[in-house]
Formats: C-alpha cells, sequence, structure tokens
C-alpha cells in the first residue's frame, strides 16, 4: 500500500531496527586518528514510519521537541529523496538507556535509515547505508568517529580506525569476555564531551598527542590480549585506559567511583565506556559476569551483563 502523492517517492508504513555499541577501548583518541575494539549490542532501537496526508513529521505523536532529532530526521528523508512536503509520523522505541555511551544515538541513525529505506521502497547499498547514517549520527554529535555507526552497522567485536577510509576488522577471542556495564552517571552529552576534548588537544597539542597515541598502544596491546585470551592483561589494559580518559578530562566522580568499586569488587579490570562526562562503566569480570552484576547493582545505578563470545 502506497499513499500520499507528491515530491519523492512514495510511502508507505515500515520499520528499521538497529542494535547498541559498546566500546572496549579507544573512545576518544579513534577522533584523532587512533583505534578502537567496540562490540555490538543486542539490545537497541526500532523506528516505525507511518506516512501523513499532510506535511508534518511527528515523533511518538508530537512534533519533534528535540532539535537534533527532528535535524536527524530530516537528513534521513532527504537522502532517502523525500521532499520537505512529505509528512510522516516516526515512532521510536527500544530498550537501550539513552545518552550513556551504549550508541543509541548511532542505533537510532541505522534504524532510522532503515526505516525510511523500507517506508520508501529503497534498496541501499551497504555503502550508501552506512554514509546516510553516519551524515544522520552527525545531526546528535557533531563531528562523530563514526566507530559507533561502524560497530551497528556490522555487529559481533571489531577493531575500528576512522581514515579515511573509515577501516573494521573483525576481531575473534580467544576466550569469551564477561563484562558487566554499570550506568552510574546523568545521562551525558558526547558532542559537548568530544568538541571541548578537541579544543583543549587544539590548544596544547604536545599534552594531549602523547596521551592519545598512549590509549593506540593499549588499544593494540587490548586486542593481542583478546586474541590470546588473556583476561588479566585485557583488564589491565582497560583500567590503564580508565586513567588516561580520565587525565584527557572526560570522566567524572561517579564514573571514577564505579570504576575503583568494580576493581575492589573483584574486576579484572574497568574503564568508562563511550563519551564520558556521565554516562556508563565496563567492568572486565574474572568469571560469572552474573555475579559481579549483582554486586554492583543498586537502585538508580542499574549493572548488567554482557557476553562476547569466543569464536
Ligand atoms: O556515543 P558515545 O557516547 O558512545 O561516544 C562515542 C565515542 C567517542 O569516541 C567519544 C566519540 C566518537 O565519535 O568516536
Amino acid at each position: 500500500m502506497t499513499t500520499h502523492a507528491g515530491p519523492g517517492p512514495s510511502l508507505a508504513p515500515a520499520s528499521g531496527a538497529a542494535g547498541g555499541k559498546l566500546i572496549l577501548l579507544g573512545e576518544h583518541a579513534v577522533v584523532h586518528g587512533e583505534p578502537a575494539i567496540a562490540a555490538a549490542l543486542s539490545s537497541g532501537i526500532r523506528v516505525t514510519i507511518v506516512p501523513r496526508e499532510d506535511d508534518l513529521r511527528t515523533v511518538d505523536g508530537e512534533p519533534a521537541g528535540d532539535a537534533r532529532l527532528a535535524r536527524a530526521i530530516a537528513i534521513a528523508a532527504d537522502r532517502l529523496g523525500l521532499g520537505s512536503e512529505r509528512g510522516f509520523d516516526t515512532a521510536i522505541e527500544g530498550d537501550l538507556p539513552e545518552a550513556v555511551g551504549l550508541g543509541s544515538s548511532a542505533s537510532l541513525s541505522v534504524a532510522l535509515v532503515r526505516a525510511l529505506a523500507a517506508a520508501s521502497g529503497a534498496s541501499l547499498s551497504g555503502d550508501a547505508l552506512a554514509e546516510a547514517a553516519h551524515a544522520v549520527e552527525g545531526a546528535f554529535h557533531g563531528t562523530p568517529s563514526g566507530v559507533d555507526v561502524t560497530t551497528v552497522l556490522h555487529g559481533g567485536l571489531g577493531w575500528y580506525e576512522v581514515g579515511p577510509p573509515r577501516r573494521w576488522e573483525a576481531i575473534v577471542p580467544a576466550k569469551a569476555i564477561d563484562l558487566v556495564v554499570v550506568v552510574a552517571d546523568r545521562r551525558h552529552d558526547t558532542g559537548r564531551t568530544v568538541g571541548s576534548l578537541r579544543e583543549r588537544a587544539t590548544a596544547h597539542p604536545g599534552l594531549y598527542r602523547p596521551l592519545f597515541r598512549a590509549i593506540g598502544e593499549l588499544v593494540r596491546e587490548a586486542r593481542s590480549a583478546i586474541e590470546a585470551g588473556d583476561r588479566e592483561r585485557l583488564g589491565e589494559a582497560m583500567t590503564l585506559d580508565h586513567g588516561l580518559l580520565r587525565a584527557c578530562g572526560v570522566s567524572t566522580p561517579a564514573l571514577d567511583t564505579a570504576v575503583e568499586e568494580a576493581l575492589g569488587k573483584g574486576a579484572l579490570g574497568a574503564k568508562l565506556t563511550g563519551g564520558g562526562g556521565g554516562g556508563a562503566i565496563v567492568a572486565l569480570s574474572a568469571d560469572d559476569a552474573e555475579r559481579l552484576a549483582a554486586r554492583l547493582d543498586r537502585p538508580g545505578r542499574p549493572a548488567f551483563p554482557l557476553r562476547v563470545p569466543a569464536r
């Protein structure tokens, strides 16, 4: 069924979905050319598009209140060749906590492009889908490295470099990686933390370049530890990465406390994950992640286990 004649392709009701992501190591330095390691999450976001007879574009039944979301929808529609006269309702649902570093905006960006492509009957190539999703993510984050969208699109665990060209390589762990994510602080604004770190790094390259390089070294070391099944070495790399991210000024007291607590309760390593300035930490469990998660979970600070399977 198609409805509403007008500029660009006709629309039919359709949905698109995408999972979230977790950065294991390398966030922030990845924006400055260093590698990062990230894993796709099965939890994610589903977007449903329903065409309208008028030119309004609503979100969950109301005009989009968030200017960045309205812009993201406009960019996605534009990429699909839909004129601004083409109205539709966008419904967003999912089980990914928002703005805590688990890739909710990347997940939303990919799901939105997939939903609009399905609604307009377009079959996008992998590259066109990726380019559209990266452009949409820019509405949320300004100048993202692309690690989030790339991880969401590829799935699994991988190595990412911003390039150009962007590079993704699957990583095959020798042993399962048992993690606990703790949502330890308020929502954060990745665009702001990335932007202010960029300003500091531009003003004092001699101070920040060595930190970014050291993070890159930890990412290389972590990859070799993952491929060798050396959990202790991976954990140590993660904790050292947190120290460097803290030195870069993107941690918070609540994240530092959660990292210390995780280490005190037996984690092999722990660090903030994602943009920092709030959000979540990730801890590496020595054994059963359910038990570590139960020890770290408390009201208002949810902790949940997550497993990256072995080959
Ligand atoms: O979207 P978040 O909060 O998971 O952060 C993404 C990772 C950063 O390296 C901080 C930014 C980027 O674009 O790579």
